[in-house]
């Protein structure tokens, strides 16, 4: 009964862009994008990704709320609805599982935004401090990542045992410009840089000879990691709209925004990249290395930087609840648990499954995963991104492709459609273009990540 309370509350006080820019705004667009596309070769990664998004993400976000408005479920109990006594349920529990593990590292790396707040402050005043090192010195240190990790972990458990999601309503509408207006600070102090105009080009004019299967396994993994999808976040989330709120315009929105902002959060460091010297692929640490020594250029800067780390968290922290939402909605609806300790216990387990990849950088550093060569968080982040989150989307647009039908779905999500409607190219798009896309791409990256040398 609480639970139903929450739902319908949660419903007529919020929009479904408000609550699903929050989960897909984070991490993904300004600490993963970044890094990904200077692992893969700059502008021909932004490319492929940007196909990605138009023809599998968008597409896939639709299906995923069109689910649960349907059913007003979890991802489980949704394909229960619409499937009973089939076992395609277990698409809804992968979708727990994956957001398990992808909330385990994600904890850790909010946990390092939060610990910049204060570190950005001691090294922004003196420009000469060498970036890289305090980064380094931060992640290879024992305790302190542990700590930030649980401090995030139990900010995030507090939110969903409270169940004041409502509250990030607020959170969202302040957000969102505030975020916006930063990376435009930051975008002009980038591009003026001297010798920002080799970043610019890395970033914008492709180079396709050195794309190969991982680039497009990249970009996909980036699509379906940025936009909340293939794990039920999105189905949950729809589980909260109501019958008058229309899906594809929404969609559109939530898509575009999360785009948006991540393109700018390339503008904002490649440039600043190349200008102060730093290597693009340096990894996970790249934003927290680069923008750090930018803000050191900046009048203000302290106090820019302060301002990005906070944002930064509180992204981090809309994206987080709803990581957790899933697997505590669940636990509610299929095993009767309440909201509370749903929320604690599994805050507890996913904190501690996170820890091998917060040791990954000090005790457990000369630990890879066979055959992938990967440290322990790019390893949770490789099965997660590049296996779970695809192989979910793909089970998804099967299912509502071929077995609860497409046709039915079309009329679900034109309820009250406005200025785009689906029609038959979405029909096109779910039953045959994406699963093809996904398919082909996970099998021939796969392959070539373990075999190609
Ligand atoms: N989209 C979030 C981000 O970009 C991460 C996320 C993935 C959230 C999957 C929910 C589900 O940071």
């Amino acid at each position: 009964m609480q639970d139903l309370n929450f739902r319908e509350s949660w419903a007529t006080r919020i929009g479904f862009i408000l609550a699903a820019s929050g989960s897909a705004v984070g991490l993904g667009n300004i600490w993963r994008f970044p890094y990904m596309t200077g692992e893969h070769g700059g502008a021909a990664f932004l490319v492929i990704y940007l196909v990605a998004i138009i023809l599998i993400g968008y597409p896939v976000m639709i299906n995923e709320v069109i689910l649960g408005r349907k059913t007003n479920k979890n991802p489980v109990g949704a394909f229960k609805a619409l499937a009973p006594n089939t076992p395609w349920w277990l698409v809804g529990a992968l979708g727990v599982f994956t957001g398990f593990v992808i909330l385990s590292y994600y904890s850790v790396v909010a946990g390092w935004s939060l610990a910049y707040i204060y570190k950005v402050v001691l090294s922004a005043t003196a420009a000469e401090i060498d970036h890289a090192e305090v980064f380094v010195g931060h992640i290879t240190s024992v305790w302190e990542p542990i700590i930030w990790q649980a401090i995030f972990m139990i900010l995030t458990v507090s939110i969903i045992a409270a169940g004041v999601v409502k509250g990030i309503q607020k959170w969202v509408t302040i957000l969102m410009p505030a975020i916006l207006v930063l990376l435009v600070i930051l975008i002009i102090r980038a591009v003026t840089l001297p010798g920002a105009g080799e970043g610019l080009a890395y970033y914008l004019q492709p180079n396709f000879g050195d794309v190969g299967p991982r680039t497009f396994l990249g970009a996909i993994s980036q699509a379906f990691f940025t936009l909340s999808l293939g794990m039920g976040a999105i189905i949950t989330y729809g589980s909260y709209l109501r019958e008058k709120d229309e899906i594809p315009g929404n969609s559109a929105s939530v898509v575009g925004l999360d785009t948006g902002i991540a393109i700018m959060a390339g503008l904002a460091i490649f440039p600043a990249v190349f200008a102060l010297g730093f290597s693009p692929d340096g990894g996970p640490g790249l934003v927290f290395i680069t923008l750090p020594a930018v803000f050191a250029e900046m009048p203000l800067g302290v106090l820019f930087g302060l301002l990005f780390f906070i944002l930064l968290s509180i992204a981090a922290l809309t994206s987080a609840i709803s990581l957790l939402e899933v697997v505590t909605a669940w636990l509610i609806d299929e095993k009767g648990w309440t909201r509370g300790s749903a929320a604690v216990t599994m805050g507890i387990i996913i904190f501690v499954v996170g820890l091998p990849t917060t040791l990954g950088y000090s005790v457990l550093s000369d630990v890879t995963f066979p055959g992938l060569g990967m440290d322990m968080l790019d390893t949770y982040d490789w099965f997660a991104n590049s296996i779970f989150l695809p192989l979910g989307g793909l089970l998804t647009a099967i299912f509502v492709g071929y077995i609860w039908g497409a046709r039915n779905a079309v009329q679900e999500g034109n309820k009250n459609a406005g200025l785009i409607s689906l029609g038959n190219w979405w029909v096109l798009l779910i039953r045959y273009v994406v699963p093809a896309l996904i398919l082909v791409i996970m099998i021939m990256g796969i392959y070539d990540t373990f075999f190609g040398g």
